[in-house]
């Protein structure tokens, strides 16, 4: 890392690419989990959630992945086994047994609380320490928060047309 891109940083540099490498391997377990959701989900209102689920998929990689450059720019190296995921992750993973969408959608909306609970301790700890990390880690926050709001969203649909045909 460059010396003035270094020098802009006023906390320990290691605490920080332990939580980066935290949040890395949130997502790459967040990835997964909505990858798989969207190949066995079953159920009412199944090809929107496909949807949903499938473009959540392509954004938590792209967390991964920005997370990623920022934790080598600050001289850090990724996490580099799927086995240290597990290990390192705040969120966990929750294994979908159960392919009805409704269940699926509720174990993703935690995993979303989850990630918006930890981003904004993320942010809080950045805020006057890292800037651009802080702000690496807004855009990503922005995004979960939208995540929560569209799972939710799916699953009032969802309950509404269930009631309807009651
Ligand atoms: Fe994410
Ligand atoms: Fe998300």
């Amino acid at each position: 890392m460059g010396q003035k891109g270094r020098e802009i940083v006023k906390m320990d540099v290691d605490e920080l690419i332990n939580l980066l490498n935290r949040a890395f391997s949130d997502e790459w377990l967040a990835y997964y989990q909505y990858w798989i959701g969207s190949k066995i989900v079953k159920g009412p209102m199944k090809d929107a959630v496909i949807a949903e689920l499938t473009l959540h998929a392509t954004e938590e990689l792209g967390h991964a992945q920005l997370l990623s450059t920022r934790i080598i720019q600050l001289g850090g190296v990724p996490v580099l086994s799927p086995e240290e995921w597990f290990k390192k992750s705040n969120c966990g993973y929750a294994t979908p047994d159960n392919p009805y969408v409704e269940e699926i959608l509720n174990q993703n909306i935690k995993g979303e609380q989850c990630a918006i609970r930890i981003y904004s301790e993320m942010l809080d700890i950045t805020r006057s320490g890292d800037p651009v990390t802080y702000n690496l880690i807004l855009q990503i926050l922005s995004q979960e928060v939208e995540h929560e709001e569209d799972l939710t969203a799916l699953k009032e649909d969802l309950e509404l047309m269930l009631e309807r045909k009651r």
